[in-house]
Protein backbone atom coordinates (compact mmCIF):
# COMPACT_ATOMS: atom_id res chain seq x y z
CA UNK A 1 0.00 0.00 0.00
CA UNK A 2 1.80 3.04 -1.04
CA UNK A 3 1.38 6.50 1.21
CA UNK A 4 2.62 9.86 0.50
CA UNK A 5 3.93 12.02 2.80
CA UNK A 6 3.26 16.08 1.57
CA UNK A 7 6.95 16.40 3.05
CA UNK A 8 10.20 16.36 1.50
CA UNK A 9 12.06 16.22 5.43
CA UNK A 10 14.08 12.88 5.33
CA UNK A 11 13.96 13.17 9.14
CA UNK A 12 10.43 13.63 9.81
CA UNK A 13 9.70 10.70 6.86
CA UNK A 14 11.93 7.92 8.19
CA UNK A 15 10.65 8.90 11.83
CA UNK A 16 7.21 8.72 10.71
CA UNK A 17 7.60 5.66 8.86
CA UNK A 18 9.11 3.83 11.58
CA UNK A 19 5.98 4.36 13.71
CA UNK A 20 4.00 3.82 10.64
CA UNK A 21 4.99 0.24 9.99
CA UNK A 22 5.17 -0.65 13.64
CA UNK A 23 1.66 0.73 14.60
CA UNK A 24 -0.32 0.02 11.42
CA UNK A 25 1.21 -2.26 8.21
CA UNK A 26 4.55 -3.41 7.83
CA UNK A 27 3.09 -3.33 4.13
CA UNK A 28 2.73 0.71 4.02
CA UNK A 29 5.50 2.10 1.09
CA UNK A 30 5.62 5.82 2.21
CA UNK A 31 6.79 8.35 -0.49
CA UNK A 32 7.81 11.70 -0.69
CA UNK A 33 7.38 14.28 -2.64
CA UNK A 34 9.99 14.11 -4.78
CA UNK A 35 9.62 10.29 -5.05
CA UNK A 36 6.78 11.02 -6.99
CA UNK A 37 8.19 13.98 -9.19
CA UNK A 38 6.08 16.36 -7.05
CA UNK A 39 8.50 19.44 -6.87
CA UNK A 40 6.17 22.61 -6.50
CA UNK A 41 5.79 24.42 -3.23
CA UNK A 42 2.30 23.94 -1.70
CA UNK A 43 1.14 26.82 -0.36
CA UNK A 44 0.31 26.54 3.44
CA UNK A 45 -2.19 29.69 3.50
CA UNK A 46 -4.67 28.34 6.09
CA UNK A 47 -5.72 29.68 9.35
CA UNK A 48 -5.19 26.41 11.27
CA UNK A 49 -3.19 23.49 11.98
CA UNK A 50 -5.73 21.34 10.35
CA UNK A 51 -6.22 23.68 7.56
CA UNK A 52 -2.48 23.04 6.70
CA UNK A 53 -2.43 19.53 7.00
CA UNK A 54 -5.36 19.25 4.88
CA UNK A 55 -4.03 21.69 2.23
CA UNK A 56 -0.62 19.99 1.90
CA UNK A 57 -2.13 16.00 1.79
CA UNK A 58 -4.97 17.42 -1.03
CA UNK A 59 -2.02 18.30 -3.29
CA UNK A 60 -0.84 15.10 -3.10
CA UNK A 61 -4.06 13.18 -2.76
CA UNK A 62 -4.86 15.24 -6.20
CA UNK A 63 -2.22 13.18 -8.36
CA UNK A 64 -4.18 9.87 -7.19
CA UNK A 65 -2.52 8.39 -4.21
CA UNK A 66 -3.60 8.25 -0.55
CA UNK A 67 -1.64 11.21 0.65
CA UNK A 68 -0.60 12.31 4.64
CA UNK A 69 0.78 15.76 6.02
CA UNK A 70 1.15 17.49 9.14
CA UNK A 71 1.57 20.90 10.47
CA UNK A 72 2.97 21.90 13.47
CA UNK A 73 3.74 24.78 15.71
CA UNK A 74 3.90 26.43 19.13
CA UNK A 75 1.00 28.24 21.05
CA UNK A 76 1.85 30.99 23.88
CA UNK A 77 -1.28 31.61 25.98
CA UNK A 78 -0.41 35.12 26.62
CA UNK A 79 0.24 35.98 22.87
CA UNK A 80 -3.24 34.48 22.38
CA UNK A 81 -2.02 31.20 20.67
CA UNK A 82 0.68 32.69 18.91
CA UNK A 83 2.91 32.41 17.04
CA UNK A 84 0.93 29.32 15.74
CA UNK A 85 0.52 28.65 11.81
CA UNK A 86 3.42 31.23 11.70
CA UNK A 87 5.92 29.45 14.17
CA UNK A 88 8.13 28.72 11.71
CA UNK A 89 8.35 32.25 10.01
CA UNK A 90 7.81 33.76 13.53
CA UNK A 91 10.38 36.46 13.03
CA UNK A 92 9.84 37.52 9.64
CA UNK A 93 12.28 37.16 6.54
CA UNK A 94 14.72 36.07 6.91
CA UNK A 95 14.00 33.90 10.22
CA UNK A 96 15.37 30.48 11.57
CA UNK A 97 15.12 29.43 15.03
CA UNK A 98 17.41 31.94 16.67
CA UNK A 99 15.77 34.43 15.51
CA UNK A 100 12.50 33.35 16.35
CA UNK A 101 12.91 32.51 20.03
CA UNK A 102 14.99 36.18 20.41
CA UNK A 103 11.04 37.66 19.21
CA UNK A 104 9.17 35.40 21.64
CA UNK A 105 11.45 36.31 24.81
CA UNK A 106 11.19 39.92 23.37
CA UNK A 107 7.20 39.41 23.18
CA UNK A 108 6.97 38.03 26.68
CA UNK A 109 9.12 40.37 28.63
CA UNK A 110 8.08 41.64 31.84
CA UNK A 111 5.96 38.52 32.03
CA UNK A 112 5.59 36.41 35.09
CA UNK A 113 6.26 32.57 35.03
CA UNK A 114 2.14 31.91 35.51
CA UNK A 115 1.90 34.00 32.49
CA UNK A 116 4.40 32.34 30.27
CA UNK A 117 1.88 29.02 29.75
CA UNK A 118 2.23 27.43 25.75
CA UNK A 119 1.64 24.40 24.06
CA UNK A 120 3.35 22.30 21.04
CA UNK A 121 0.20 21.38 19.05
CA UNK A 122 0.41 18.79 15.97
CA UNK A 123 -1.75 17.72 13.61
CA UNK A 124 -1.81 15.40 10.84
CA UNK A 125 -4.17 14.91 8.07
CA UNK A 126 -4.33 12.16 5.63
CA UNK A 127 -6.74 12.25 2.46
CA UNK A 128 -7.78 9.50 0.18
CA UNK A 129 -7.98 10.23 -3.88
CA UNK A 130 -11.29 8.68 -4.06
CA UNK A 131 -12.97 8.58 -0.99
CA UNK A 132 -13.93 11.81 0.71
CA UNK A 133 -15.10 10.20 3.91
CA UNK A 134 -11.74 8.63 4.53
CA UNK A 135 -10.25 12.51 5.25
CA UNK A 136 -9.47 13.03 8.84
CA UNK A 137 -7.23 15.07 10.90
CA UNK A 138 -5.28 13.90 14.37
CA UNK A 139 -4.34 16.04 16.42
CA UNK A 140 -1.89 16.02 19.38
CA UNK A 141 -1.08 18.65 22.31
CA UNK A 142 1.87 18.84 24.52
CA UNK A 143 1.60 21.98 27.30
CA UNK A 144 4.66 23.47 28.92
CA UNK A 145 5.64 26.88 29.87
CA UNK A 146 8.23 29.54 28.21
CA UNK A 147 11.34 30.16 30.05
CA UNK A 148 13.36 33.45 30.46
CA UNK A 149 16.44 31.79 29.01
CA UNK A 150 17.84 28.63 26.96
CA UNK A 151 18.31 25.64 29.00
CA UNK A 152 19.22 22.41 26.78
CA UNK A 153 21.22 22.53 23.09
CA UNK A 154 19.28 19.03 22.05
CA UNK A 155 16.18 19.24 19.40
CA UNK A 156 14.95 22.07 17.16
CA UNK A 157 12.88 24.96 16.94
CA UNK A 158 11.65 26.81 20.27
CA UNK A 159 12.64 23.42 22.46
CA UNK A 160 15.33 25.33 24.39
CA UNK A 161 12.74 27.58 25.76
CA UNK A 162 10.13 25.00 26.01
CA UNK A 163 10.13 23.51 29.34
CA UNK A 164 7.75 20.49 30.40
CA UNK A 165 7.09 20.17 34.16
CA UNK A 166 6.19 16.70 34.37
CA UNK A 167 9.98 15.88 33.56
CA UNK A 168 11.18 18.77 34.75
CA UNK A 169 13.46 19.47 31.42
CA UNK A 170 13.10 21.45 28.31
CA UNK A 171 12.35 19.65 24.90
CA UNK A 172 16.29 20.77 24.32
CA UNK A 173 17.50 18.68 27.23
CA UNK A 174 14.97 15.57 26.55
CA UNK A 175 16.84 12.21 24.68
CA UNK A 176 15.03 11.69 21.35
CA UNK A 177 13.74 8.62 23.03
CA UNK A 178 11.84 10.96 25.62
CA UNK A 179 10.53 13.16 23.51
CA UNK A 180 9.02 10.65 21.19
CA UNK A 181 7.53 9.89 24.06
CA UNK A 182 5.88 13.24 25.50
CA UNK A 183 5.76 15.57 22.40
CA UNK A 184 2.20 16.56 20.68
CA UNK A 185 4.22 14.98 17.30
CA UNK A 186 4.34 11.22 18.71
CA UNK A 187 0.64 12.20 20.34
CA UNK A 188 -0.63 13.14 17.31
CA UNK A 189 0.96 10.16 15.75
CA UNK A 190 -0.20 7.46 18.19
CA UNK A 191 -4.07 8.71 17.67
CA UNK A 192 -3.17 9.00 13.11
CA UNK A 193 -1.96 5.43 13.53
CA UNK A 194 -5.15 4.15 15.82
CA UNK A 195 -7.80 5.82 13.22
CA UNK A 196 -5.95 5.34 9.89
CA UNK A 197 -6.13 1.55 10.81
CA UNK A 198 -10.25 1.73 11.69
CA UNK A 199 -10.58 3.45 8.32
CA UNK A 200 -8.78 0.72 6.13
CA UNK A 201 -9.62 -1.51 7.87
CA UNK A 202 -6.56 -3.30 8.77
CA UNK A 203 -6.40 -5.80 11.52
CA UNK A 204 -3.17 -7.00 12.82
P1 LIG B 1 6.61 22.07 10.89
O1 LIG B 1 5.15 21.81 11.01
O2 LIG B 1 7.46 20.86 11.12
O3 LIG B 1 6.99 22.83 9.66
O4 LIG B 1 6.99 23.04 12.12
C1 LIG B 1 6.61 24.37 12.18
C2 LIG B 1 7.45 25.12 13.20
O5 LIG B 1 6.93 24.90 14.52
C3 LIG B 1 8.90 24.70 13.27
O6 LIG B 1 9.69 25.39 12.34
C4 LIG B 1 9.27 25.07 14.71
O7 LIG B 1 9.56 26.44 14.79
C5 LIG B 1 7.98 24.81 15.45
N1 LIG B 1 7.97 23.43 15.98
C6 LIG B 1 7.16 22.40 15.59
N2 LIG B 1 7.44 21.30 16.31
C7 LIG B 1 8.44 21.64 17.15
C8 LIG B 1 9.18 20.91 18.13
O8 LIG B 1 8.99 19.71 18.37
N3 LIG B 1 10.14 21.60 18.79
C9 LIG B 1 10.41 22.91 18.56
N4 LIG B 1 9.77 23.63 17.65
C10 LIG B 1 8.79 23.00 16.95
Amino acid sequence: MKIVIASNNKHKISEIKAILHEQVSADIELLSLAEIGYHEDIEENGETFEENALIKARAAAALGYMAMADDSGLMVDYLDGAPGVYSARYAGDPCNDESNNQKLLAALAGTTPEERGAKFVSTIAFVHPEKEELTFVARGECPGQILYKYRGTGGFGYDPLFYYAPLDKTFAQLSAEEKNIVSHRARALDSFCAVLKEKLNINN
